[in-house]
């Protein structure tokens, strides 16, 4: 097994990796770390997640996820752990993989970092290098730093008290926090880790450099080394460019749309400039997800908070959250009343590969049409299990069903709205027979409308020549 080492000390560290946090972040990265030669222990002080992993079961759907957990609990690289504080205590570096959600206000929710930071503090009993990997806006490592100075405990307490120093002071136990930000997608998190384009790290002293230096060497990948806001400033900026590229596309499409244009083609004609660059400019029903609407969100709140305006990234959200007026209206001109109509949803989660439904456009439109009166019969390979808990069957308003073409049975139109490979390879002749009105409304420009005209739908998309919808929506 390699050993994380610590040149400092001159000899190889045998202490274990620490991950908190096994969610869609800390469970593929410790995965990752174990297939790297690295001892992994995977803390949560969830019970029942960690319970659920040692059953040998991954808690959630990624691809190639399930097979690196087999292998690693069978190898011992990857232990699961209910006590955080002895996974904390055996390790040297210990990664902070826990949630960051959204306040109502969008500024991020940091309590279970700042949770962790004092878990850690109890636990320092030597150097730790504490490696922030959760998503968290500028300048939250050296909180973290505060904290886990205020709350350390020292064994030969100088001041007397109960070994707690004064705030502020610095703790007798040494410790460095770095960033270490992750660039996973959903769906593709596994692959993600071992063929990252970069590994970025802020830190703070040579020994943490070179302590995440030989834990990502194998990975052979750029390491682009800054200063800890530098770091975490990155991690939002990546994600915001990309939402924006998102939005800029959605406001093209409905200048397609007003216009008859195509906007796939406007996006082909366009990225193939290099310096645009043809990924993240597919139209559709817009971004979702536990990242992008979260992390823009935190970033414009960081911006406005210290006087910046939002401006570009205000924009990116409106447009974002448009799109589902867009997309209901594209129906509604299709159906014209909604009220009373079976209309069958192909896809939940917030895209393919996934079961995330976390801030999923298709379950937005879901709960426009149960608004609107419509009965909806919901189809998607994987998300189907999270969505009842949103939204629990009701039979002849809410079913769930075993397949698209059960879903399309006596449907008056079939909605596509997330963009499941599945999908594109219907038999949409099979689709058209069992559906009582062949209206297909393809929110994510899945099928070519052509093809789909030709097969005798009345076909509508996102910025592909539907003219008069789109002045209707812009028209409000
Ligand atoms: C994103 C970032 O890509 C990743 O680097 C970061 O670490 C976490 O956030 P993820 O949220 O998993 O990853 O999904 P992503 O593939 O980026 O898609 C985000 C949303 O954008 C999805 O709802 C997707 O449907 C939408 N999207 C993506 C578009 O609408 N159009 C596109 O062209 C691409």
């Amino acid at each position: 097994m390699a050993a994380v080492r610590d040149r400092k000390s001159g000899g190889p560290g045998k202490e274990p990796i620490a991950v908190l946090g096994m969610g869609h972040v800390g469970l593929p990265t410790a995965l990752g770390f174990a297939e790297l030669g690295w001892q992994v222990l995977g803390a949560d002080d969830m019970v029942e997640k960690i319970d659920h992993l040692k059953t040998g079961k991954a808690t959630f759907y990624e691809p190639d996820m399930q097979e690196l957990l087999t292998k690693h609990l069978a190898s011992g690289r990857f232990q699961p752990t209910k006590d955080v504080d002895a996974a904390v205590a055996a390790a040297r570096v210990v990664f902070v993989c826990v949630g960051t959600p959204q306040r109502e206000n969008g500024a991020a929710d940091l309590s279970q970092i700042e949770s962790v930071a004092r878990t850690i503090a109890r636990n320092l009993n030597g150097y730790k290098l504490v490696v922030e990997k959760s998503t968290v806006p500028a300048s939250t490592a050296e909180r973290i730093k505060r904290t886990i100075g205020r709350y350390a405990r020292t064994e030969t307490p100088a001041n007397g008290t109960n070994g707690r120093r004064a705030a502020g002071k610095e703790s007798g136990a040494r410790f460095d926090v770095a960033s270490n930000p992750e660039f996973l997608q959903e769906g593709k998190a596994i692959h993600n880790f071992f063929h990252p384009e970069r590994i970025v790290i802020g830190v703070e002293s040579d020994q943490a450099r070179q302590l995440l230096e030989d834990i990502y060497r194998p990975l052979k990948c750029p390491i682009v080394v800054t200063d800890l806001a530098t770091s975490e400033l990155i991690k939002h900026s990546a994600n915001a460019f990309l939402s924006t590229k998102i939005s800029f596309i959605n406001m093209i499409s409905d200048i397609c749309d007003a216009v008859g244009a195509d906007v796939a083609s406007v996006a082909r004609g366009i990225g193939l400039d290099p310096r645009i660059g043809h990924q993240f400019l597919s139209a559709g029903i817009g971004f979702g997800g536990y990242c992008f609407p979260k992390d823009l969100k935190a970033l414009l709140y960081l911006a406005e908070e210290h006087g910046v305006p939002g401006g570009i990234l205000r924009a990116v959200e409106d447009v974002n959250l448009r799109r589902i007026e867009v997309f209901m209206d594209k129906l509604r001109h299709a159906l014209w009343v909604l009220q009373g109509k079976k209309i069958a949803v192909l896809g939940l989660a917030f895209k393919p590969l996934t079961d995330d439904i976390r801030e999923s456009p298709a379950l937005r439109v879901v709960e426009e049409l149960l608004k609107e009166g419509a009965a909806v019969r919901l189809y998607d390979p994987e998300a189907m299990p999270a969505a009842q808990q949103v939204y629990p069957e009701a039979p002849g308003r809410v079913d769930y069903c075993r397949s698209a073409y059960e879903a399309a049975r006596g449907a008056h139109a079939v909605v596509i709205t997330t963009e499941w490979e599945e999908f594109r390879k219907l038999n949409w002749k099979k689709m058209q027979e069992a559906m009582e009105v062949p209206v297909l409304v393809d929110g994510r420009n899945l099928l070519d409308p052509s093809a789909m005209r030709e097969a005798g739908f009345e076909y509508f998309s996102m910025g592909r020549g539907s003219r008069q919808v789109a002045m209707t929506a812009s028209a409000k």
